[in-house]
């Protein structure tokens, strides 16, 4: 075992193996039954988007919900999977000109410069919808109900009222900054919505009560918030090289952030308690909790 990661830090590199080999495997050229063909470029810069490094964070956090909770590791996989696919393509549409025009994502050229800006809409789209196909294919072994659940889970924490609602927050508080619980709100939708789906998808692949999800999901909104804050410090301390990605943006763009509404210490502050109350939200499972623990810090501390 390499004496250089933690135990934590090898359980995360060994699942993010594991949904890039199914990413990888589910981003194959060979068209899926009513699938017409799926053309070559598109597919490629479909592959670039996703099968480029990244963190697969949301994934892990949907395998140690369901894993918790006593749910099937595949199943949880390939929602994971999904997830991943809706990330990928909020950051492909994140980056593009008309958004926060940016160059470099997860250490290469994001995918409108490695290909066209069309390209890059288009790729966001296909992935968008794959995810869906992904959650309802026969592939996914659970029963009917909770795939709908699923669905329905991931259309509010992706849509108008979470992630790309939240997107168009975050450009409109470019011009306008607004207040504390504005932000905040902003945050909980772009970048929350996702992670607190993330949680909640292992309690519902899970089949778990709805005290269990609901306790998930509340840990996952605590996290959310904790990782966009953690997300905007790095913007403001880290370099490009460690962060694969441009920074020091958020205040060059003027963007609305509560790093820039009161300042490093005040989010440094911010992010260590809604990790404790994250890590105290789970006391109830004892130490079956301790990796979502970890993983609670490892948002709060992580380098990029
Ligand atoms: C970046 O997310 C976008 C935000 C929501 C802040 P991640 O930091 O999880 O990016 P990857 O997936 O590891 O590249
Ligand atoms: C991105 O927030 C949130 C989504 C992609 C939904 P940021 O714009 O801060 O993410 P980075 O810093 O470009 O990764
Ligand atoms: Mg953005
Ligand atoms: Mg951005
Ligand atoms: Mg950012």
């Amino acid at each position: 075992m390499d004496s250089t990661y933690s135990s934590f830090e090898h359980r995360l590199k060994d699942n993010a193996g594991k949904i890039e080999a199914l990413l990888n495997r589910l981003l194959d050229d060979a068209s899926l039954d009513d699938e017409i063909v799926r053309p070559a470029r598109l597919l490629s810069a479909m592959r670039h988007g996703v099968l480029n490094g990244g963190k697969r964070l949301r994934p892990f956090l949907v395998l140690e919900s369901a894993a918790l909770l006593g749910g099937d590791a595949d199943a949880a996989l390939r929602i994971g999977a999904a997830l991943e696919c809706v990330h990928c393509y909020s950051l492909v549409h994140d980056d593009l000109p008309a958004m926060d025009d940016d160059d470099l994502r997860r250490g290469q050229p994001t995918v409108h410069i490695a290909y066209d800006y069309a390209t890059a809409i288009l790729a966001g789209d296909s992935l968008l919808t794959y995810a869906f196909d992904i959650i309802a294919a026969p592939e996914t072994q659970l029963p009917a109900d909770r795939k709908m659940a699923l669905v329905l889970a991931l259309s509010r924490a992706g849509g108008i009222g979470g992630m790309a609602g939240g997107q168009a927050l975050d450009l409109a508080a470019e011009k306008e900054t607004p207040d504390e619980s504005g932000i905040t709100t902003l945050q909980a939708m772009k970048t929350g919505a996702l992670i607190r789906f993330a949680c909640e998808a292992g309690a519902i692949a899970a089949g778990a009560s709805d005290e269990d999800r609901k306790r998930l999901r509340l840990f996952g909104e605590k996290i959310g918030l904790a990782f966009q804050l953690a997300d905007d410090l790095l913007d403001l301390t880290a370099d490009a090289v460690t962060m694969g990605k441009a920074t020091g943006k958020d205040a060059a763009r003027g963007k609305g952030t509560l790093v820039g509404l009161h300042g490093q210490e005040w989010a440094e502050a911010t992010v260590s308690r809604l990790v404790t109350e994250a890590g105290d939200l789970l006391s109830a499972y004892g130490d079956k909790a301790n990796i979502l623990i970890e993983t609670a810090r490892f948002v709060a501390n992580r380098r990029n």
